[in-house]
């Protein structure tokens, strides 16, 4: 465990106005986000060359693409012309290059640009100025995860509490069996509170409740991951007993049977969604009981955080306390809120 872990941190919650300030959100989205790792998808969602798969995270649209030589890449998804987007689909094969929807600029899988079509004499205009913004990729256990910035620390190191629980853990054979978007009413931040503690878990999901060992439920912080760890009752029980959680919005819920990849993604200061990625053995359908546990979890998770989002524009309470036996995630959570807020931020 990291000497980070074993700091005091503040007893007293984040002040009401974080979850509700749309100035706070401008200031969050290059500090938090811009400026660390950021869950983009899976190796098998590019399955051969030419491969791409388009999304926003938090505010910024990137496209990511495997390459001729079969290697990954991600890029803003903005041509330098006038700002068009590359891609507007979600996923789709090209034949080695991106070409833009607006004009048609057309790029290598690198990032050159190769075409600036019928765009007439400039003789001040080198194409060699106008590549793609690169995106910086990190690939961990056929995670792929993008950062904006250059300040993101490297991943192996960040997800190291995580890769040593895991073990020996084979994810190889895992692709995508499914993917659900989810949008709830509240700041993301009130969702992240939420998926940080397991003290809610009696009062708001009496059906996971029952499979689990409450009484024995722990969080640890370990430099920027969280792991939960909530003992099954049954060898039958959905869950396999660890929740882990990456700094600043990903959450790996691992099942009996594969895994599913949770991005709280922030759309604005007032919405949030919710991605899913389920990874099965081969890409397999994801077993019922699962998807109905997850689904009903789902389900009270944004019922509850819609509820506390309401309480907290409210106006009326505007600091509370945190419980040192179930809350230390939540504090190391708006500590670095905090903390990437007051420092310098990396530009994206
Ligand atoms: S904005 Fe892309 S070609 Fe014009
Ligand atoms: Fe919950």
């Amino acid at each position: 465990m990291s000497a980070d872990s074993l700091k005091p941190r503040s007893p007293v919650t984040a002040p009401a106005r974080w979850y509700s300030d749309p100035e706070r959100w401008a200031l969050e989205k290059t500090a938090v986000f811009a400026g660390n790792w950021q869950f983009l998808g899976h190796e098998s969602d590019l399955p051969v060359p030419g491969a791409w798969r388009a999304d926003v995270l938090a505010g910024y649209p990137v496209i990511m693409v495997r390459d001729m030589a079969g290697d990954i890449r991600a890029f803003h998804n903005v041509c330098r012309h006038r700002a068009g987007p590359l891609n507007v689909e979600e996923t789709g094969v090209c034949d080695g290059h991106l070409i833009c929807r607006y004009h048609g600029w057309k790029y290598a899988l690198d990032g050159r640009l190769r075409l600036a079509r019928d765009f007439g004499p400039a003789a001040d205009f080198d194409p060699r100025d106008f590549s793609l913004f690169p995106v910086r990729i990190a690939v961990w256990r056929g995670l792929i995860f993008a950062a904006m910035g250059e300040g993101a620390p490297d991943v192996d190191g960040l997800l190291k509490p995580l890769d040593a629980r895991l073990g020996n853990a084979d994810w190889s054979g895992l692709k995508v069996g499914l993917r659900r978007a989810h949008t709830l009413n509240c700041n993301w931040k009130t969702y992240v509170e939420n998926y940080l503690e397991g003290y809610h878990v009696p009062d708001v999901h009496p059906g996971l409740n029952a499979e689990i060992r409450a009484e024995n439920y722990r969080v640890t912080v370990d430099g920027h991951v969280v792991l939960h760890d909530a003992p099954p009752r049954s060898p039958d029980a959905v869950y396999d007993g660890l929740w882990a959680w990456l700094w600043p919005n990903i959450g790996v819920n691992i099942y009996s049977e594969g895994l599913m990849i949770e991005r709280m993604t922030p759309v604005g200061h007032a919405r949030t969604q919710l991605d899913y990625i389920y990874l099965t053995p081969n890409g397999v359908p994801v077993p019922e009981a699962t998807l109905a546990m997850s689904d009903q979890v789902t389900a009270e998770d944004i019922w509850i955080a819609e509820r506390v989002q309401q309480n907290l524009d409210a106006g009326i309470y505007q600091t509370g306390r945190l419980s040192p036996k179930h809350e230390v995630a939540v504090a190391a959570f708006q500590e670095w809120v905090a903390s990437s807020c007051t420092s310098p931020s990396p530009e994206a």
